[in-house]
Formats: C-alpha cells, structure tokens, sequence
C-alpha cells in the first residue's frame, strides 16, 4: 500500500487545523473530468493543474484525470505510459477495439498525476448517434451548427462508455469517485447517471452559461437574479441547449459544487440548485528559503519589462523610468465582465489627476487579452529593434574607450578624456541617436488588430484619448495575445511578468472566482479586485483589512458605476503616492497572505465533497454527519500590526508620500519580521480564531 502523508497543518501554524475524517482512498478510484485537462484555455486549467500535488499526495496511484486529446498537447506535456490497473486497461481496450483511441500517461506537471485521454475527433463519426442517445435518455437535443456541444457530446459520451467498462470490471471494490468540472464535462455525468453506472459522482461549476452572458449583455445582473425567465433568456440566446446540458449535470450530480459564494447564489437562481458545498481555488504555493526572495525576483523582472518600455517608448523617454510603475490587466477578453471598461474610465481619471498634481509619476498599464490579431506590428518591432542597436552601440563605444584608456595607464597617462573617442565614432553615436527619432506616438497595441475599428479596447482608448502623448503620466500597451517567454517582443512567460509589475488591476462585473488576483497575493504583487468577484469576497471575509495587505476590493456590488469608477481611479492615485519603501513593506505584506490560498489549506474542500458524494451514493458503506461542514468559516487574518486602528487608515493604509523616493535606505529589506511575529502571536489568540473579530 501506499504511503498517504496528507497533513493539513504544515502551513505556518496560522489558519485553523482540520479533523475531517480521511477518506480510505486504498480502497477507492478518483476521476477527474475537465475540457481543459493538458488542455490551456482559462481559469478552470489553473484549479486542475495547480490542484494536482495535493491530490497525488492524498491520492497517489488511484487518481486520474480525464480530458480530450490533442496530438500537440499529448507530445509536449504527457508521458505515455500503460495504465497501472487490469480493470483500465481492459476498458481502454474496449473503447479502442471499437475504433476510438484513448491515450494514457502522466501528465509532467507537479505531482505527475495519471491522464486518461479521448480522442474526441477521432470519434465524431458517431456523433448523430450519440445525439440520439442523448435525447432517449434526457430529452436535450444538440443542434448540428453548434460544433462546441458537439464535441462535448462526444467526450461525455467516451468517458460514460469507459466508466461502464470499468465498473462492470471492478465490481463491487473499489468504488468509484467521478469528480466533473464545467458544463463541457456535463454530459459524461448525465449518461453515467441515466445508465446508473454505480459510482459517486460530484459536479463542479466554475460560472453559469447564462449568468455570464447576461452580464456581457449589460444587464443589472445581481439586484435581478430572481427575476429572470431562465429558459426564454437562454433560448433567445441560442445557448437554450448547452443550459439544458449544464443544468441537466447538476441535477444529476450527487454533489453540486462551486467555486464562490456569489456563484452559489447564483447559481440557486440560474441552474435551480442549492450548491452542497463550496470549493474555493487554491493555488500550489512555492515558499522560498529566503523571506525577500520574492522581493528581488520582483526587482530582476522588473528590470525585464523596463527594456521593454525602452524599446516601445523609443525617441519618447523624457519620462524617468526610476519612477515610473507598471500596472496591468490580463485574462480572457470579455471586456465588461472583466471590468476592462471601468478601468479604462478610471485610467482616463487617473492620467488627469496625475497631471494636475504635477506628480513626477508615470504609469505604464498593460492590458493582457487575447484578440484577433495577425501578428506582430512593424512600429513595435522597430522599438525593440533600436533599442537593441543603441545597446549594441554604447557596448561598442564601451569596449573602445575601455581599450584606449587602458592603454594610455599602461603608458603612465591619464588621457584626455574628451578625446579618447575620435569623430567616426562620435558619428555611430549621433546616427544611433538620429535613428530613434520618430513622427508617430508610440503605438497602444503591439499587434496588427484583425477587428481594430471595432475592438472594444482601442474604441474606448481612442474615446478617452490616451495615445502615449509625452503629456499623459499614464500610458497604454495593449498586448493581444498571452505572454510567452519565446516572443520577440516581451519574451517574458506570464509569471515572470506578473513578479515584475507593481500592480495587478481586475475590475471584474462577472468573475466567479478570478485567479489573475490570487496568483499576484501569492507573488507579492498588490492587486485590485471587486466584490462582485469570488476572490474579492472570500478576502473580505478572511482578511479584516484587505487594502492594508495590498488587495484593493472595488464595491461594484452597492455603488453605481460611476462610484465604482471613482473608487477605482482613488486607489490607483493612493498607490501612485506611497514611497518605495511603502511599496516594498505592502509587497511583504501581500506575499504573507499566500497560505490562505494554498491547495494545502483549500483542498479540505474537495475532501469535503468527495466525502459527501461517497455517503449519498453509497450510504451503507460510508456514514457522514450531514451536519458537518469543513472547517473554516469564522477565520480571519487581523489587521496588519503597523497599521494604525483609525477608521480612516483602513481606506488606504499609506497614504502619505514621501519625497524620499531615491534615497538609498528605500532600497533596504524592511525588517518585517518583529511585525509578522506580532500578527501571529495576535492570531493565536482565541479571541480571533474562535470568532470574528470587529466583524462585518
Ligand atoms: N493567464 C495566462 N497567461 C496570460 C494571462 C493569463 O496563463 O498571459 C492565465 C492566468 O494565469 C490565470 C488564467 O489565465 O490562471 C485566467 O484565469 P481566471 O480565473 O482569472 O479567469 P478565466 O479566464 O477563467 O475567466
Ligand atoms: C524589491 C527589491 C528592491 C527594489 C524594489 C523596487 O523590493 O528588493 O531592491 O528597489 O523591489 O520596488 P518598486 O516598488 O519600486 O518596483
Ligand atoms: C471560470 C471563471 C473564473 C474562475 C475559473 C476557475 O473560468 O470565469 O472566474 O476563476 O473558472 O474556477
């Protein structure tokens, strides 16, 4: 048997322990079925890539994820390998002497989970069948334009055929735990369930259908949740099927999961049921040996994404890059759900406000979000392109006057050190200089835009007026496409770039968890984030002053738009006036709330679920106090010990400026420590771990 070190508490000793009964996994098989297994396309990648370790941890061999197969991702980020159990292999075996391929591996990820892979094109020749079947079991009919479904259908319907064949093989032991993820993995629970294949099956949904493209749509989603005709909205939408599927898979599901309060309750209204639990993203959490490790990765990327700035800004930097801060925005484009709206508003306030308090501030924000684009801009290139040649000209000139002047100490000369260049080499310079002379403003967007008239970035941007003119403190890069550390312009992978800005900005309407915040808190970098976002609440409810640990959350929930905005544009202006020193001290701060997001302290919830889905499925065998909810709620982390008490520091807990700005002594470490052994003692005490200190 395998070895099954799990512990819960070998965090730092902060958040509360746990005493869930372990589950006798020895005797169990957990699946896990998502579309974006070794498959990147948004958040729900992260939850199972970054969820892997502990799940190995607990689960060892027994664990296996299930996803589509695409050559390319099968080649780079799997290890083929043979299944370990007789009862796998033999339903592969199955599936495959009946034409479909099914792959096996260990994906090379941290904790090297087993994959179980379908080869969805593969299979589409029994497409119309499996429409067929479909219906006969649940009456939900796919129409033939909608490819997506399509082959949602048919991964549903492989994975189902599989765990046929393989609990006709296993029998009675051991029991099998089916975890599905998102309505893409739907349809594999429904035809389980209406084949009522034996197993305990848990559903998770990381956003409802409808919920996000109503508020795509601009409706006032949250005071009218209970008002709306579910299924007319999502017919007239065209998306009437895929709800059926999504709604189908949580009713069917022994255990219904999400990702957030907010989308607990929202999914109450859309999809008709009450999640059993919540299961809030973790993250898999690296601690370095040296407490400013993370400080000076912030320095060393930073450094990177200033020769970027170099290049771009070519011919225009009169502005001092010593004080200049670098913000961004980053995730999949769906601009008002993402809040890209209000932040360009805000940015558009905030480039005036900088201007009229002649602040020698210069904020360069980028905005990540994948678009249409083809290729590269030529200006772009060119930036980087002379940067590079005035590099290569001042380690040209360095080299030469290095030589000339050590030749003339070896004569026992100080030489002249106005001629020590000739005129040729004068003339490279001037020419190089002359070169970065340009007629146009340093571009917004980095790429040719396919629908560049009509984008809703460069729309807003071309609205507001913020051209990169030498006159705006705040300038704009819109990156379109995700960063990659092979590109030719940023080559830069997105952690990397994310370590070296000072500001993540994510003003989200619709965001059932957000993972782009979280990932920043675990880096150190300071991050904005709203309550109508998963993130934003669970903080506010574990964190008795969010904006002093560097988390700014947006009220887009009780305040209108225009509120929000002004919020927005204060918090970014706040963050513009601390000192360095400021900055490196929230950083640490930041960094010190990563164990409330790591896998070790979250995945007790998915425990939790596991646990409830054995007991509802098989309740002879597994016994659960239904009353008994995982163990976390009424746990806060106190305000920071060296924010003052007053009610006006928890608006922002450093405000002043200091002009101290490039002093060296900004540059120390700031010794935290006696402040962050103060916290934990403080947290210790009984008072805050039993209940909720100044409570909301
Ligand atoms: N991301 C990335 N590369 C980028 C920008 C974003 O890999 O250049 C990732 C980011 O790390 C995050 C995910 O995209 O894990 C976005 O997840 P989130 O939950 O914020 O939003 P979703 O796209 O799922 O709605
Ligand atoms: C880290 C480094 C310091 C550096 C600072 C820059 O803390 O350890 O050496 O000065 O980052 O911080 P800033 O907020 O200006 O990017
Ligand atoms: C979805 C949501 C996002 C969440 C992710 C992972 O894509 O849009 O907010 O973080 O799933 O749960």
């Amino acid at each position: 048997p395998l070895a099954r070190s799990f512990s819960m508490t070998s965090l730092s000793g902060v958040l509360p322990q746990w005493d869930e009964e372990d589950l006798p996994v020895d005797d169990l098989l957990l699946f896990e079925v998502a579309w974006e297994v070794t498959n990147k396309v948004g958040g729900i990648y992260t939850v199972i890539q970054t969820k892997a370790k502990i799940t190995v941890d607990e689960w060892g061999e027994n664990y296996f994820m299930m996803g589509p197969y695409y050559e390319h991702n099968f080649q780079t980020q799997v290890e083929a390998c043979e299944a370990p159990l007789p009862a796998i292999r033999g339903a592969m075996d199955a599936l495959i002497s009946n034409g479909c391929q099914v792959f096996f591996g260990r994906w090379l990820i941290e904790g090297s989970p087993y994959v179980l892979l379908f080869d969805v094109g593969g299979a589409s020749g029994n497409l119309d069948r499996w429409k067929g079947d479909l219906w006969d079991s649940c009456n939900i009919g796919l129409p033939s334009h909608d490819h997506e479904a399509g082959d949602a259908l048919i991964l549903g319907s492989l994975v189902a055929w599989f765990f046929k064949e393989l609990t006709d093989r296993l029998g009675d032991a051991p029991n099998v735990i089916a975890h599905f993820h998102e309505w893409q993995a739907g349809a594999g629970l429904i035809l389980s369930r209406a084949r009522k294949i034996p197993m305990a099956t848990v559903f998770t949904t990381h956003a409802t259908l409808l919920g996000r493209y109503l508020c795509a749509g601009n409706v006032d989603f949250y005071n009218n949740l209970g008002k709306f005709d579910i299924d007319r909205e999502a017919g007239e939408r065209q998306i009437y099927h895929r709800y059926c599927l999504e709604r189908a898979a949580v009713h069917c599901a022994h255990v219904f999961t999400t990702v957030s309060q907010i989308t607990a309750v929202e999914a109450q209204h859309i999809l008709q049921r009450k999640p059993d639990v919540i299961t809030p993203n973790g993250l898999n959490v690296k601690k370095f040996s040296a407490m400013h490790e993370f400080q000076n990765m912030h320095c060393s990327s930073k450094a990177r994404i200033q020769e970027f700035v170099r290049g771009h800004f070519y011919g225009h930097l009169d502005f001092n890059l010593e004080k200049t801060l670098y913000f961004f925005i980053a995730g999949r484009y769906e601009f008002s759900n993402k809040g890209a709206d209000l932040f360009l508003e805000a940015l558009s306030r905030l480039n005036y406000l900088l201007r009229v308090h002649k602040e020698d501030v210069t904020v360069v924000v980028f905005f990540i979000m994948p678009a249409k684009t083809n290729n590269f801009n030529v200006e772009s290139l060119k930036g980087q392109a002379i940067r590079k040649q005035l590099w290569d000209t001042a380690q040209g000139m360095k080299e030469k006057f290095g030589k000339r002047l050590y030749e003339a100490l070896l004569k026992g000369e100080i030489p002249e050190m106005n001629n020590i260049l000739d005129r040729d080499d004068f003339s490279v310079m001037k020419r190089a200089i002359y070169a970065t002379q340009r007629h146009t403003l340093p571009p917004v967007t980095t790429h040719n835009m396919l629908d560049d008239a009509t984008d809703p970035i460069l729309a807003n941007v071309r609205r507001i007026g913020l051209f990169n003119a030498r006159s705006d403190r705040v300038k704009i890069v819109f990156h379109p496409e995700f960063l990659s550390s092979t590109s030719p312009l940023l080559p830069m992978d997105y952690e990397e770039f994310v370590r070296g800005c000072n500001l993540g900005v994510f003003p989200s309407y619709y965001e059932p968890w957000g993972y782009t915040p979280g990932e920043c808190t675990v880096m150190g970098i300071p991050s904005v984030t709203t309550n109508l976002s998963g993130f934003g609440c669970f903080m506010e409810e574990h964190v008795s002053d969010p904006a002093a640990y560097g988390i700014y959350v947006v009220d887009r929930r009780f305040r209108s738009a225009h509120e929000s905005c002004s919020q927005l544009t204060q918090f970014m202006f706040g963050f513009c006036q601390q000192s360095r020193r400021q900055r490196i001290i929230q950083r640490n701060r930041t960094e010190r709330l990563s164990d409330l997001l790591d896998w070790r302290f979250l995945g007790r919830f998915y425990v939790h679920a596991r646990l409830l889905a054995l007991s509802r499925a098989f309740p002879d065998k597994y016994e659960m106090d239904p009353m008994a909810p995982p163990k976390a709620e009424g746990f806060r982390y106190p305000r920071p010990y060296s924010v003052p008490p007053s009610p006006s520091a928890s608006l922002h807990s450093t405000p002043h400026h200091s002009d101290a700005e490039d002093d060296d002594d900004e540059d120390e470490p700031y010794d935290e420590d006696e402040e962050a052994e103060r916290d934990r003692m403080n947290i210790k005490t009984p008072f805050v771990l039993g209940g909720v200190p100044g409570g909301r």
